[in-house]
């Protein structure tokens, strides 16, 4: 039986566990010159509606390291551009690759390869949810807290896809998830409930500050995601005073970590002076992509990695 990655909610605590300690051991393994070529002849089809600098290379390289193939796949180029149906490009793809990764704009869309496709679909972001960002996310926290339990992690701006995945995160780590967003930009309702069900401790609330408060981790994102361009105007005027700066960042916990998934705008969700500061691990964030996508990858098309002796 196949296994996809479409949201936080695919996996349970058992597996997020192995997936970030494999992830580690993969890591380990690159940066010794190790050969880990678990994926031996595999092929990963990736297609993108949407533009994508680490997700597109991090899956493409994260492949060629597992010893298998990644093809990038635009939309535009496919059959699919000319109006052949999600079910037969997802059937016909699934007879030639090992796993399909997807960014599209609509979720629906991802969900539809996932219902058609005989191989594993991954999540590579839609208009709702970031999972691979979360779980490269998460592995970076790890890096730095044996336990994520009683952290508090502190969302700025935009209740967009990013934050979306976090929220559904809640129960998966145990971390204190408050966002802090304009009324209209809060993260989607029904997630927040569906977080809230299966244990996820979320509070939503206006004031950035209040969030900031003795938080371990404060996130941001673009205030205009890809597809809401033609929002900017009223979305900067929206998000003004949920910049992270310095002053919000005194808030935090001293020994506070700000994260951001990139791409960033410097001056507006984050500050220059923020992002190149002491308490970014903003580029460790980019690099764990990598190697969470990679343990991903492993254990969604092999099963996982052989166990340590
Ligand atoms: N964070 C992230 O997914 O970046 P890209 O859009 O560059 O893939
Ligand atoms: N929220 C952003 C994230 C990009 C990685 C977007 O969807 O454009």
């Amino acid at each position: 039986m196949k296994k996809d990655f479409l949201s936080l909610v695919d996996i349970d605590r058992h597996e997020l566990e192995g997936i970030v300690s494999d992830a580690m051991r993969l890591k380990q393994m690159k940066s010794a010159g190790t050969v880990h070529e678990y994926l031996k002849g595999k092929s990963l089809g990736m297609i993108f509606e949407k533009a994508s600098t680490r997700t597109r290379v991090s899956f493409e390289v994260g492949m060629t390291d597992l010893g298998g193939h990644a093809l990038f796949l635009n939309p535009q180029d496919l059959q699919l551009g000319r109006g052949e149906e999600i079910r037969d490009t997802a059937r016909a793809l699934a007879r030639y690759v090992d796993a399909i990764m997807i960014r599209a704009y609509e979720h629906a869309t991802i969900e539809g390869f996932a219902h058609h496709s005989t191989v594993p679909i991954i999540n590579g972001l839609s208009n709702t949810l970031h999972p691979c960002q979360v779980l490269a996310d998460i592995m970076t926290l790890r890096e730095r807290f044996s336990d994520l339990q009683d952290l508090k992690l502190a969302w700025i701006g935009d209740g967009n896809n990013v934050c979306n995945s976090w929220v559904l995160s809640a129960a998966l780590t145990g971390m204190e998830v408050v966002v802090a967003s304009p009324p209209r930009y809060r993260p989607k309702e029904s997630l927040v409930e569906q977080a809230r069900a299966a244990g996820g401790r979320i509070r939503i609330v206006a004031d950035p500050e209040e969030a900031a408060q003795d938080a371990d981790v404060l996130y941001t994102d673009i205030w205009v995601s890809m597809g809401d361009e033609q929002e900017r105007a009223e979305r900067l005027q929206a998000f003004r005073g949920y910049t992270i700066d310095s002053r919000l960042l005194a808030r935090a916990s001293p020994d506070a970590f700000v994260m951001h998934c990139l791409p960033a705008h410097r001056g507006e969700e984050i500050t220059d002076e923020v992002m190149e500061g002491p308490q970014s691990i903003i580029w460790d964030q980019a690099e764990n992509r990598l190697h969470a996508q990679k343990a991903l990858l492993v254990h969604l098309i092999a099963g996982g990695m052989p166990s340590l002796k």
